[in-house]
């Protein structure tokens, strides 16, 4: 029993020092002895699994997986803010802040950090829950990756309050979202559009260690009324430096992001010098949050439905160009679909030279009367391509004609066609375009499809060019000797492409049949279709009406896979690919189901197993049961591995849901 003592002593220890170096940024010892502590911890957890603590320094590692993000009414509504985007907006704010406020009001200044909100829960001083906005009113409990965030105290010291609320902004700093796109580039996958998308798409991860490695950060903004209240605290200054020492990061820490103005020209101070500065920051922030700071006042200025009226957000104005467009071309996707593009006379926007812009769609150049040769404004919004947003109508050339938008495809002249209800312009020969052909051997190849190692858009540029592929189906007819005959192609290079080619021949049913590029049958669908129906034959079979039965097709995708299957041209395609040697069917241990033993019974997995989780949860779907994200009423069973918390199992013996061991679990499936 003697290791308890030592355990509470090296998570509390261990609590500090992540604060002095994640939130502090000033460490008062090396990684070595860190690690070493967290060693010794670890070891001694693993030694006393009863004292297993989800908030303990060592589960910041994550690990854990959520299979759904249970849904969860928050405690008061997450409003939002009202816009400004002009000091003269900010002044008339604060003028009708002080004729309805009595007394002086001081106003806090702050970044508006861009990123995702987060509410946190403390229980007990122990981070209990973590929840998305959501609609405001009910968000999603995501604490399993929260928990993976350095800079959010797991654990709250002694002086802070028992129960607590604060919000704050979940953001990915610049240089782990760089970090992470430099990996992607490198595997050649598409890169992640930007900080704050990234951020969201993180922390709805299901695998809570992946969450862990990808860098994200807090920054706190509020702490909730009701606790500061209870807590003697008059301000929301005052809250957030009684958060700074409760572990929590706040503005604090970064030189002049928090102010406390006493009036309207020291706000306005601080927006000149965060104009000027933003681009210094390590973080993307879209402007700066004015706060009333005395809650007696916030109080009688009260919220409409969405917004305080304590509470103005300051947008800055979105980084712009001007630029002359020399000339639109037309992008030819491997749908058909076109794309018009803006090539530009090169232009430094917010750090980046910018030469090609979109411009979507046909209507949308009509609306804005877009012509080539015109001086054109640019913006780089949160996207990664930046578009045309306007033309400067007074540098139009004199000479200057309405743009003809493309009636022809650019590569095989085939009148465009545009459905009614869509935007876009389409080339229908589908079968004959030479882009489009580009275009889906290309996708066929990629990273999520066959994986084919050494086979980008130059190398199918390449082969194309040389009359060797005219379809997915030729690349595995593909001789090293007619290879070697092309430029840069030596034995090395031939070899590497046809072994890839070759071990595509392994690669699953659910992603052949995403790479075949069925319009709308994204990986998802693919993979629900593959597991669903088991092969190509039993899916050809499919009427529309069966495939709608399954929850992630609607009446879009029925149509396209039916009309896709339907054609002799995709037969004969499919038919070579098989001969090949392909696969177009489901493999044995992936099979739907195994046996439906455990039909209709519903299971939560938790805890570590002699196997991985995932194959436990495996063989509960292939006996016919269902996953559940946590234990509720609806829960049938709840399968239980070693260093299981111990909340789950009271809750589980609560709801009478009956807890199993492996053992017991894989008796009941070989009885
Ligand atoms: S205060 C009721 N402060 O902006 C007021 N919000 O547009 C609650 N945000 O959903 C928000 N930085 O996620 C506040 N310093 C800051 C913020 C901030 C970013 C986000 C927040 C909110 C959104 C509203």
């Amino acid at each position: 029993m003697q290791e308890e003592p030592r355990i509470e002593e090296l998570r509390r220890t261990l609590h500090d020092h992540n604060y002095r170096y994640y939130v502090l940024a000033a460490p008062t010892i090396g990684d070595r002895e860190f690690d070493a502590l967290l060693s010794e911890l670890v070891l001694l957890e693993s030694a006393r699994p009863d004292l297993f603590d989800p908030n303990s320094p060592t589960q910041r590692v994550g690990g854990g997986f959520t299979e759904q993000f249970e849904k969860v009414p928050h405690s008061s509504p997450m409003l939002s803010l009202a816009n400004s985007y002009s000091s003269e907006e900010v002044q008339e704010w604060a003028d009708r802040i002080h004729r309805e406020s009595a007394g002086a009001t001081s106003f806090t200044c702050e970044l508006k950090y861009d990123g995702v909100a987060i509410a946190l829960q403390y229980e007990g001083r122990k981070l209990a829950r973590a929840l998305t906005r959501g609609d405001g009113t009910v968000g999603e409990d995501i604490t399993k990756n929260v928990r993976t965030i350095r800079t959010i105290p797991l654990s709250l010291p002694a002086d802070a309050p028992e129960q607590l609320e604060v919000r704050g902004e979940i953001i990915l700093p610049f240089a782990a979202f760089d970090a992470l796109n430099a990996k992607k580039k490198e595997k050649g996958e598409k890169l992640f559009a930007n900080p704050r998308n990234t951020a969201a798409g993180t922390l709805k991860l299901q695998d809570s260690g992946e969450v862990a490695k990808r860098g994200l950060d807090c920054f706190l903004y509020d702490v909730q009324l009701q606790t500061a209240e209870k807590w003697g605290v008059q301000g929301h200054s005052d809250g957030v430096r009684a958060a700074q020492g409760w572990g929590f990061k706040t503005p604090l820490v970064l030189g002049r992001a928090f102010e406390v103005a006493k009036d309207v020209e020291e706000v306005m101070a601080f927006l000149a010098h965060w104009d000027a500065e933003r681009h210094a920051l390590p973080f993307a922030i879209d402007g700066v949050v004015l706060k009333v700071d005395r809650h007696d006042q916030r109080k009688t200025l009260g919220s409409t439905a969405k917004a305080p009226r304590w509470a103005l957000a300051f947008k800055f104005e979105t980084e712009q160009g001007l630029t002359r467009l020399n000339h639109i071309a037309y992008q030819i996707g491997r749908t058909g679909a076109v794309t018009p593009v803006a090539h530009l006379e090169p232009v430094p926007i917010a750090g980046t030279t910018v030469q090609k812009a979109s411009l979507h769609n046909a209507d949308q150049i009509a609306l804005l009367d877009i012509r080539e040769g015109d001086m054109v404004r640019v913006e780089k919004g949160g996207e990664i391509i930046p578009k045309v947003v306007g033309v400067v109508l007074e540098e139009r050339p004199p000479d200057s004609v309405p743009l003809v938008y493309a009636t022809q495809c650019p590569d095989c002249h085939t009148p465009l066609v545009r459905a009614e209800e869509e935007a876009r312009h389409y080339c229908p020969n589908a079968s004959g375009c030479p882009e489009q052909i580009k275009g889906r051997i290309q996708h066929f190849a990629s990273r999520r499809a066959m994986n084919i190692d050494g086979l980008g858009s130059e190398g199918v540029e390449q082969l194309w060019s040389a009359g060797l592929i005219r379809d997915v189906a030729d690349l595995y007819q593909l001789q090293e000797s007619a290879l070697l005959t092309l430029d840069r192609m030596g034995e090395k290079r031939a070899g590497n492409l046809l072994s890839g080619i070759e071990a595509s021949k392994q690669v699953p049913f659910e992603r052949v049949l995403f790479g075949l590029g069925i319009r709308h049958v994204g990986e998802t669908v693919a993979k629900k279709l593959a597991r669903h129906f088991g092969a190509l034959e039993a899916l050809k079979e499919a009427t529309a009406e069966a495939l709608l039965e399954l929850d992630v097709v609607g009446p879009v995708i029925a149509e396209a896979v039916v009309d896709w299957l339907g054609s002799e041209d995709n037969s004969k395609r499919v038919e070579s690919l098989r001969a090949s040697g392909l696969q177009f069917s489901v493999a044995e241990v992936e099979q739907e189901a195994v046996s439906q033993v455990l039909a209709n019974k519903s299971f939560v997995v938790s805890g570590v197993f002699t196997v991985p989780r995932d194959e436990l949860k495996r063989l509960v779907e292939q006996h016919g049961g269902r996953l559940l994200g946590g234990v509720s009423g609806k829960t049938d069973f709840l399968l239980a591995g070693e260093k299981m918390g111990p909340a789950k199992r009271e809750k589980a013996e609560r709801l009478n849901v009956t807890v199993l061991s492996e053992a017991e679990f894989r008796t009941l499936l070989a009885p």
